[in-house]
């Protein structure tokens, strides 16, 4: 996991490949570089760390020039150090990669036999030495690239440089995500032109966006962007106006982008439902779905796709689908479903969440499902990426850029979606009766305001609440029914963001065994909801309280019986109970936060993780 980027333009390269950088963060930290075509030669500066380590090592070593390529780095092939950053560079030539050569082995074996000397562990710095060996045979960059590509089997969006034609930058994408930018145009081209992993490195430069598709290269140069295939054929594609505005990437006041992200949920729901609610109709606008015009009577079954926390919004559409649908409906790990022979076909309706629509997983899994002629809707919030390019249909959550590694607003807006897309087929089908889609539709709506109400209602409380919990070795979640997803949501979110060990349970499971590690030291966080599990819940609540541990309830307001069995009561406004979810993940995304925040962790990049898994 990475982060490219790349311009050439008539400012300063450096600083534009910097703040690129800043906004790629999140995919990678553990060292960083960039390259520039020098009067001499290739320049690099690299260092170990987070970007203001190279931002110290530019200081003291400043490149020139107006081309360059930038990437920041998580470790797939060899330790962080600084002989494996990226760029890496073999003559005249530097490359950077997110990405993973699978043949690299075979490779280095086969370069090494020719006598290249090969100083990384990475499979990147392999592909520099192809171009420069292809170069050497007297082809241009671009020629070099092509025939490199010809022998990298794997997952890769890569930006060459060459001294030898120091204005131009090829890129190229099979299975991880590139975008190009288009600066202003100044009749005889763009004034700029940019490459980068993802929309928010581009965002303050340029709205006008091109999307590479797998097995496509381009030609950066003064004159703009020339796509073609790894094939050489020429392919027309007309840039998208991008509409995320720079401030939305930004933290806007928050100590952290989680905290922002949390905060800004009302907003995203607000924007993934517009339009798609018609509440004079009492209805789910089916054209916003992606499925309208489709014969959805062949749908047998709905198999849903996803990893971490989309997984947790993919059980609560489960929930949701059998229920407001009558349709059979099945959540799978997309890790597990690749690694089976999986019995699915025709009939089955794959529906496969993802926030970044870059997890190689759920990818690869709907492209197998697909493969085996299931028809596959994506749910996902990155415009263009990889899962929605391959899908039947596409659902995009608009829940703007998510900077933050532990998934906030992505996830409920996932919720959203997903019910939206249950009501919708439950009309379809005859299953779901007009006045209680009605109702959800109306419940629906006003749950940006309620959103609202819980956030700056309960944040003083949860902050007071993890400031007294922050010495916990181990928390448990509880929740029965759609509250179970959200135990488990809250347990991951608590793990990630805290270090803390965390174990998100059905209610019911309870005394199946992880009742032993209830002492009074280990706080459990019930979802208690008034919903038809509610009286069973209160029980298992009952049952952690006579075990002496600190019960925390995340209830109904005015609800007496909660408050008489907790520690701590956490109230949400009543709603529909088909919609709890939406406001009884609230408190525990700020539970989250809040323990992290007074232990100091690095809450938006937790160690070790990575915001989109493209990797297996
Ligand atoms: C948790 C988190 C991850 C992602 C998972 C899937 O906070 O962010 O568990 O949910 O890596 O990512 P997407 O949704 O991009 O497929």
């Amino acid at each position: 996991m990475c982060g490219i980027v790349g311009y050439i333009g008539h400012e300063p390269a450096a600083p534009v490949l910097l703040d690129g950088l800043r906004r790629l963060e999140y995919r990678g930290y553990d060292s960083a570089g960039v390259a520039v075509p020098g009067a001499e030669a290739i320049e690099i500066v690299r260092a170990v760390g987070k970007l203001r380590n190279l931002e110290t090592a530019l200081a003291a070593r400043p490149l020139s020039g107006t081309v360059g390529i930038g990437h920041t780095r998580w470790a797939t092939h060899g330790r962080p150090s600084e002989v494996n950053a990226h760029p890496h560079v073999s003559g005249p030539i530097a490359v950077v990669h997110n990405g993973i050569i699978e043949n690299h082995g075979a490779l280095r074996k086969e370069l090494i036999e020719r006598g290249v000397t090969i100083s990384s562990d990475t499979d990147t710095e392999l592909v520099a030495h192809l171009v420069h060996e292809a170069v050497r045979q007297g082809r241009n960059l671009e020629a070099a690239v092509r025939a490199a590509l010809g022998r990298l089997h794997g997952a890769y969006a890569l930006a060459v440089l060459s001294h030898d034609e120091p204005r131009r930058i090829v890129v190229a994408k099979n299975a991880s995500p590139l975008v190009l930018g288009l600066g202003t145009d100044r009749g005889d081209g763009p004034d700029a032109v940019y490459c980068a992993s993802d929309i928010p490195a581009l965002l303050p430069y340029t709205r006008q966006m091109l999307f590479l598709e797998d097995g496509e290269m381009a030609v950066l140069s003064d004159e703009g962007a020339t796509i073609t295939t790894v094939a050489g054929e020429p392919v027309t594609r007309a840039p998208q106006r991008i509409d995320w505005s720079p401030i939305m990437a930004e933290k806007a006041g928050f100590k952290h982008f989680m905290l922002k992200e949390i905060f800004e949920q009302p907003r995203a729901m607000e924007d993934t439902l517009r339009g798609r609610l018609d509440r004079t109709r009492g209805e789910v606008v089916g054209a916003e779905i992606g499925l309208e015009g489709s014969d959805v009577s062949r749908v047998a079954r709905v198999v849903l796709l996803a990893c971490g926390t989309s997984h947790h919004a993919a059980i609560a559409g489960r929930y949701w689908l059998e229920e407001l649908t009558g349709l059979p409906a099945v959540v799978e790990l997309a890790s597990e479903f690749r690694g089976r022979r999986p019995v699915i076909g025709d009939g089955d309706l794959v529906v496969a969440v993802s926030q970044s629509g870059e997890t190689l997983d759920t990818l690869v899994a709907a492209k197998e499902a697909k493969a085996r002629g299931a028809r596959v809707l994506s749910i996902a919030n990155v415009i263009g990426s990889a899962l929605p390019r391959m899908s039947d249909a596409v659902f995009y959550t608009r829940a703007g850029p998510e900077i933050g590694v532990a998934s906030t607003k992505a996830f409920t807006t996932q919720l959203a979606a997903l019910v939206m897309l249950a009501i919708w087929l439950g009309r379809q089908r005859g299953h779901l009766t007009e006045a209680r889609a009605a109702a959800l539709v109306e419940g629906l709506a006003r749950l940006p305001n309620q959103m609202q109400e819980v956030l700056h209602g309960t944040r003083q409380l949860i902050a007071n609440l993890a400031r007294r919990q922050v010495e916990a070795r181990d928390v448990l979640f509880l929740g029965r029914g759609l509250s179970f997803p959200i135990a488990l949501e809250g347990a991951l979110k608590l793990k990630e963001v805290s270090y803390v060990h965390a174990e998100g349970y059905a209610a019911g499971e309870m005394k199946h065994g992880p009742i032993a590690l209830i002492d009074p030291h280990v706080p459990v966080l019930v979802l208690l909801p008034k919903d038809e599990n509610y009286e069973r819940s209160l029980s298992n609540l009952e049952e952690a309280k006579a075990r002496e541990a600190i019960v925390i309830a995340i209830a109904t307001e005015g609800d007496d019986a909660a408050r008489d069995a907790s520690e701590t009561l956490i109230e949400v406004p009543a709603v529909d109970p088909e919609l709890t979810p939406f406001l009884t993940v609230l408190p525990l995304q700020l539970y989250a936060y809040y323990v992290a925040d007074f232990k100091g962790t690095d809450v938006d990049q937790p160690r070790n993780l990575a915001k989109t898994v493209t990797v297996e």
